[in-house]
């Protein structure tokens, strides 16, 4: 409601007037306030003199056929002097001040072995920043696709934030931004990937390897070699032959494939599918109307337009069991090069003026190229199951929203400590970004890794959403058995913390997925350490020989206990812990449910639970469902459950008034910390019952 009107300004108010949106006429520019107090201005550089710490400027030219097209604005954010966010960037946590170099960057690109603590663009972009500070956190959204460059200034008095981007267009909605995907259980677990397992007895015989030395994995990978002669949707003749028997032979043991399927499409008119999508104009066009051809894997390709329904509709009905011959329900997907990777064009991507849909130029949309390609493989794998199961696709491109898709992944990263280090805020800053299921190729994509960063990668990245070992074409093989009996030992040994903790991932993510809080979350001054969920503190080893780390745990009134050895710690100090080769660090001090595997596969049973009682006192939740449906959403078919310990009694009650899922799991025991004596009941609220034991 209009709160206030004077001759220089109107005064609109919300929440009982708690914010305020203040518009000056002249100079113009817009203040939010909040209890009175201005946050930011928008366009403050208009009124040069007021004090702020914290601005941004949005401007571009460019000439487009269709005339320049531009905007810029600035932002001023009072008193703030911590920003976080705009992924992605091989960068530190915290946004740096500009002024010593180049803008950060929002442009995607397919950047092979990227430069480290740089402000170059890289594979996707959330134009989210969130700054910080001790009262508050307040987050600036430019919904915008086209390539944006961001200038931060910080001072005492004044932090700018100078953004600029080309191309005013926007066509999509908030409703992009609705929360996380409820990934499929197996997606949580380990995946096995290389640059190519070469043949169906490869694969086979790598999946062995993992039953012959006791470590659980759930996906093995296919990369684009499996396919004939690279075109996707098809199977290479020789190397793979019976790919549906291959699917199957997997299946026994509850494990799926992951197969590659990238947005360019080998020009070859004797081959169906491309005469298909040509037909039903289905590609991209240059400025010249002609479909835009240019060079990626396959050699001479054509890219499908995803930024059409149609185009999505129809590469959608591609992924159908009787279409893609070979396939089985128990294949999922990988999109990548869809920034789009274009060979042979500027930066190596697609040239700006190419169209889309028919009027769209490709610089107005660009930066939501592979978030459309994600949508139409997403919807493809949900029709394929009639709409029934829940999909798993990885995508190397994103966009704000890409979280409702699937998983992404930091790209081509290299096998070396920095690389290593660097992916802790590359996946800490998607996750405050909204794209919560993230992570980087464990052991780094390219060169080979000593088997100590190897371990270490392994140590680091089983405590991050998206778990998956990578390696690309060259490198030596480097499955987890073939650095000896020490290396195999760490690694399986951080596989099996990773599976036993799955209860805890699940309920994580079906918590992003009602709430949108990620499971990683910032610790705020205490890099590399971050949170998992509200439980866990992890500190990954990111150097070599390291025989001791200092983590610092949070909160002077926090209780810590050391996961594995339950030694209790006071928060507000700084730890000496002493590291071997099979040292994961993590602390915690909330419940967890955790699970320890009876067998290799995924146990649905026996959870375990971790009550720790710092004041006597803990509280904790566990989500279950059947792990692969949409009946957790469509039948209410899922459990959650509260475990408290509460004036010595620990209770176990429905946390959710809906929700009903005959899951047959037994909570085999809860281990109770911290806590004087033991519980005086146990207190189980089912079917509307008591029960008191
Ligand atoms: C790109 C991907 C990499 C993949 C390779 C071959 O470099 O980032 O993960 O293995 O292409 O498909």
């Amino acid at each position: 409601r209009v709160e206030k009107q004077t001759k220089d300004s109107v005064t609109f108010s919300w929440s009982f007037g708690r914010y305020q949106l203040r518009v000056w006429h002249s100079p113009f520019r817009l203040e939010i306030l909040c209890e009175q107090e201005v946050m930011c201005t928008f366009m403050e550089l208009n009124n040069q003199g007021t004090e702020c710490t914290l601005n941004f400027i949005l401007r571009a030219t460019c000439c487009a056929p269709s005339g320049p097209s531009s905007i810029g604005a600035d932002l001023c954010l009072h008193g703030f002097r911590h920003v976080y966010g705009l992924p992605q960037h091989a960068d530190n946590l915290q946004l740096r001040d500009t002024r010593d170099g180049e803008p950060y960057r929002l442009y995607n690109l397919d950047v092979f072995a990227y430069p480290l603590y740089s402000r170059l663009g890289l594979y996707g972009s959330v134009p989210l920043m969130v700054a910080h500070k001790p009262d508050r956190t307040l987050g600036v959204f430019w919904l915008n696709a086209s390539e944006t460059f961001i200038n931060i200034q910080y001072s005492d008095h004044q932090t700018l934030f100078y953004c600029s981007l080309n191309g005013v267009h926007s066509n999509f909605s908030p409703s992009m931004l609705r929360y996380q995907a409820l990934p499929p259980l197996f997606a949580l677990g380990y995946h096995q990937c290389r640059w190519n397992y070469i043949d169906e007895a490869d694969v086979k015989s790598v999946d062995a390897g993992f039953d012959r030395h006791s470590i659980p994995y759930d996906v093995i990978w296919l990369d684009i070699e499996h396919t004939d002669g690279k075109r996707y949707f098809t199977w290479d003749p020789v190397h793979f032959p019976e790919p549906a028997k291959l699917q199957q032979h997997l299946e026994k043991k509850n494990r799926k494939l992951v197969i590659i399927s990238d947005p360019h499409i080998k020009v070859d008119p004797s081959w169906s599918l491309y005469c298909e999508a040509r037909d039903r104009g289905h590609f991209v066009k240059d400025r010249e109307g002609q479909i835009f051809k240019g060079s990626c894997w396959p050699g001479e390709s054509s890219y499908l337009d995803f930024s059409s329904s149609a185009t999505r509709a129809w590469y959608s009905r591609c992924f159908g069991l009787d279409k893609y011959k070979g396939s089985t329900p128990s294949l999922f997907v990988w999109n990548d090069m869809n920034e789009p990777s274009v060979f042979s064009g500027p930066e190596l991507t697609m040239p700006k003026d190419a169209v889309h849909c028919g009027a769209w130029e490709h610089r107005d949309l660009h930066n939501l190229y592979g978030f459309y390609q994600h949508m139409a493989t997403v919807e493809g794998l949900i029709t394929r199951s009639g709409g029934l199961e829940r999909p798993f696709v990885l995508s190397r491109s994103f966009f704000a929203g890409s979280q409702r898709l699937g998983a992404v992944w930091t790209g081509d990263n290299v096998a070396n400590w920095e690389y290593l280090k660097i992916s802790v805020p590359m996946v800490l800053s998607l996750s405050l970004a909204g794209i919560a299921f993230c992570g980087a190729d464990v052991g780094g994509f390219i060169q080979d890794p000593e088997p100590e960063l190897l371990v270490r990668w392994y140590q680091a990245a089983a405590l991050q959403p998206f778990f998956r070992g990578h390696s690309a074409n060259v490198t030596n093989r480097r499955e987890p058995w073939l650095f000896g009996d020490e290396v195999t030992a760490a690694i399986r040994t951080v596989i099996h913390q990773r599976y036993s903790l799955l209860p805890y991932w699940y309920t994580l993510f079906h918590q992003a997925h009602t709430s949108a809080l990620p499971p990683l979350r910032l610790v705020l001054l205490n890099f590399p350490s971050f949170y998992v969920g509200g439980a866990l503190l992890a500190c990954p080893v990111t150097e070599p020989g390291i025989q001791e780390i200092k983590v610092l745990l949070p909160g002077s009134d926090e209780i810590w206990y050391d996961i594995h050895s339950a030694l209790v710690y006071k928060g507000g100090r700084t730890l000496s812990l002493p590291v071997t080769l099979d040292t994961v660090s993590l602390d915690d001090n909330f419940t967890i449910p955790a699970r320890w595997l009876g067998s290799l596969q995924i146990s649905r049973k026996f959870p375990n639970c971790n009550l720790l009682s710092p004041q006597g006192t803990a509280d904790g939740e566990l989500y279950l469902d059947d792990g692969h449906s949409f009946r957790y959403r469509d039948r209410k078919v899922f459990c959650l459950r509260r475990f408290s310990m509460l004036s010595g009694r620990l209770l176990c009650r429905p946390a959710s008034e809906e929700g009903t899922f005959d899951c047959n799991t037994v909570i085999q025991s809860v281990t109770i910390l911290g806590v004087k004596s033991k519980p005086s009941a146990v207190i189980v609220h089912a079917s509307g019952k008591e029960i008191w034991h």
